[in-house]
């Protein structure tokens, strides 16, 4: 719940500072303090607002993050390979409500991608029902052939494995191999397997912009906090 009065130690190992068994030792060894003044018991309450450790305040209950993903980081907390978490602060990573991302992107998939651990936002953005549009840049292995933007409009492509017709996605042509496609859903591998459809195949896909957040100033890896 935000800001309401909880034990200390529940803020602190919720937020990623220590673990409860490891809170009696944090607070002999950070100075943390409560409206100014440094406590030393564990189930001291207090409200998130009011306590500092080393004089800075906590960090945010929620956090909802903006990322420029780098090619080669994977969007899972359990696969074997680079976690996307392995490129946040060690404390993030042990928050608990964890951070998730919002959807995935694939392995070498770059750009923008939201990450939180606020459940009910990332259900709310990924549900079928979402309409959050996905604008991506794609590289294609050969020249388009001149139908697909209407293929993609039409609301009719089915892709194999699917028992529904993709919504109609816009596509802008920048290039002979290289478009702007957006998109409203989020199937997997859903760039990659419309493409394959039209018999072309994608060769670097990287997202613009995921509904209004996108990552024009932000290097590959960085980050920044949303809420
Ligand atoms: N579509 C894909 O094929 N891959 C992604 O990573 C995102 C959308």
């Amino acid at each position: 719940m935000q800001n309401s009065r909880k034990r200390i130690d529940a803020h602190l190992s919720s937020l990623g500072y220590c673990s409860r068994s490891e809170a009696k030792k944090f607070l002999k060894m950070f100075r943390v303090c409560i409206n100014g003044v440094r406590v030393f018991e564990t189930d001291k309450k207090a409200l998130h607002s009011d306590i500092t450790v080393n004089e800075t305040q906590l960090d945010p209950e929620n956090l909802t993050i903006l990322m420029n993903k780098p090619s080669g980081v994977i969007c899972s907390h359990d696969d074997a390979g680079i976690l996307i978490y392995s490129l946040l602060p060690e404390r993030w990573q042990n928050r608990n409500p964890k951070i998730s991302t919002v959807g995935r992107l694939d392995g070498d998939t770059t750009g923008a991608i939201l990450l939180t651990d606020d459940g009910v936002l990332n259900h709310r953005l990924t549900s079928p029902k979402s309409d959050v549009s996905k604008l991506y840049e794609v590289t294609l292995a050969q020249a388009l052939r001149g139908d697909e933007a209407e293929i993609f409009a039409s609301g009719t492509l089915m892709l194999n494995g699917e028992t529904k017709p993709l919504l109609p996605a816009k596509m802008e042509i920048l290039t002979e191999t290289l478009v702007h496609l957006e998109i409203c859903e989020g199937k997997y591998h859903q760039i990659k397997r419309m493409f394959g459809a039209v018999g072309n195949r994608v060769i670097a896909l990287y997202r613009v912009r995921f509904g209004e957040y996108d990552v024009q100033n932000l290097a590959p890896g960085e980050y920044k906090i949303l809420n």
